[in-house]
């Protein structure tokens, strides 16, 4: 946290990271969206430089170059939240050269003035093991299935639910195994299971959270 004196000498707090992570399709991206609006954070989806990385790779590009030249197009591509690029993004995300080429883009991104908030896999043990507020959001596989069924259906996808749970199972089990930057909660992250909560409520835990350290930040 990084606090600055406003015009009329209060305190102001400039810099604020939030890390959230966890596997996939526990609510992080859900969670951040709504911390970020509320709390006047950029957000940074990091799975998307994952995603756009395992798409060029799909077409033919050599990993490392993929992440290299990833600009701002490939991250507003439609065709990012497939099984087949997340399979793929899985893939190369377990390379550390293509680690260490999005290392820099994530780490300035979380300088935002204002504050921001990353979500991935590896933000509060490797990006930003200094951030602010951690938190490590799960949910049962049943229900994160269900969950990514819904939202890919709603996207025009068709896919079984038995399909969207063995993609989520396999790139867990990929992403927990990998050398580099492996899916973990940090040891001071805050665990927000998900599998009983409402989006609403699974909010308000991570609302609660952040209020708690702007308080102690403010004493
Ligand atoms: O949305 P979902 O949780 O299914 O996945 P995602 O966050 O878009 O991430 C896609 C893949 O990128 C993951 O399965 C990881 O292999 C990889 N990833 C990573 O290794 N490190 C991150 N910080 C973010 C994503």
């Amino acid at each position: 946290m990084k606090v600055e004196t406003a015009a009329d000498g209060s305190p102001r707090i400039a810099i604020f990271t939030v890390a959230i992570d966890g596997p996939a399709a526990a609510g992080k991206g859900t969670i951040s969206r709504a911390l970020a609006e509320r709390f006047g954070l950029s957000h940074l989806d990091t799975g998307l430089l994952y995603r756009a990385t395992g798409r060029r790779v799909l077409r033919g590009e050599p990993p490392e170059q993929a992440a290299r030249s990833l600009s701002s197009d490939d991250l507003t591509a439609g065709d990012l939240r497939t099984p087949q690029v997340a399979q793929e993004a899985s893939r190369v995300a377990a390379m550390p050269t293509v680690r260490e080429a999005l290392v820099a883009f994530q780490r300035s991104f979380a300088q935002r003035a204002g504050g921001a908030v990353l979500d991935g896999r590896d933000i509060g043990t490797v990006i930003c093991p200094e951030a602010d507020l951690k938190l490590f959001v799960t949910a049962s596989d049943a229900v994160r299935a269900a969950r990514r069924h819904r939202e890919l259906v709603a996207a025009g996808h068709d896919l079984t639910l038995e399909q969207v749970l063995a993609d989520l199972r396999d790139r867990d089990a990929r992403d927990a195994a990998r050398d580099a930057a492996p899916m973990v909660a940090a040891r001071d992250a805050l665990l927000l299971d998900t599998t009983e909560l409402s989006i609403d409520a699974a909010v308000d835990k991570a609302v609660n959270a952040i209020k708690q350290k702007l308080e102690q930040g403010r004493k």
